[in-house]
């Protein structure tokens, strides 16, 4: 389900700053190579993860969820000039692709890539994050939540895609995914440890702001 027509889609991208050409060929390739290119985040969504990730400037970001790499690239625009990047994906096969993307980018050495299970990898991390993108199987979005909450510094930023999930959030019969997203969303709107705003862009990210108890 696309939320803005696509004449009003089209407009949008056409007042937003361009992709680069290594994100124009991040998404070209993505759409011949692998079987669900729309998990890609896109053009718009795109600019609008750099744009807060400039915003930011973050030191640490966390994303979980790297798929071909399009987002990380776009989160990684701006980290601070210290700045690291870790981004986690379970599957191994697209392993090359994206390192060979993140060479391109000049981000080898901002982006720590780990293969593996983000539900393993994260109790793990020492890091304190200035902004985490949650991106990876929907199910596990609220252990995702609970795993990185305390990870993120006070004053941090949390974002959480797909969270309209094609609108089947306003469905009757919802199913399991469905589910797991309606019980996502309530729980974080009643979560006193986060502030949170639902963005409808593309497929709806909730924006989330760790507040300080
Ligand atoms: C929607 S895609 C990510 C899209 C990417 N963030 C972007 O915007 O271009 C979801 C990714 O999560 C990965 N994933 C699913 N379960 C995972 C898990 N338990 N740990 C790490 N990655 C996982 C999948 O392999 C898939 O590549």
């Amino acid at each position: 389900m696309d939320f803005l027509n696509q004449e009003l889609q089209y407009y949008a991208e056409q007042h937003s700053s361009p992709e680069s050409d290594l994100l124009k060929r991040i998404h070209r390739e993505t759409h011949v190579r692998t079987l669900k290119p729309r998990m890609l985040s896109g053009h718009l969504q795109g600019r609008v993860l750099s744009m807060i990730s400039h915003m930011i400037r973050p030191e640490r970001v966390l994303e979980i969820g790297t798929f071909t790499g399009y987002s990380a690239v776009c989160l990684a625009e701006g980290l601070h000039p210290e700045g690291k990047l870790i981004t986690i994906d379970i599957n191994e096969e697209l392993e090359d692709q994206v390192r060979r993307y993140f060479a391109e980018a000049g981000l080898s050495g901002k982006i720590d890539y780990k293969i593996g299970n983000a539900l393993t990898i994260i109790p793990d991390l020492r890091d304190t994050f200035d902004l985490v993108f949650i991106d990876g199987d929907k199910e596990n979005y609220d252990r995702y939540f609970e795993l990185i909450i305390e990870k993120v510094r006070a004053g941090g930023f949390i974002l959480a895609d797909n969270v309209l999930w094609s609108g089947k959030v306003i469905n009757s019969k919802p199913d399991k995914k469905t589910n797991a997203m309606l019980e996502f969303n309530s729980k974080i709107q009643h979560d006193p440890r986060v502030e949170n705003v639902l963005l409808p862009l593309r497929d709806g990210i909730m924006i989330m702001r760790r507040v300080s108890l």
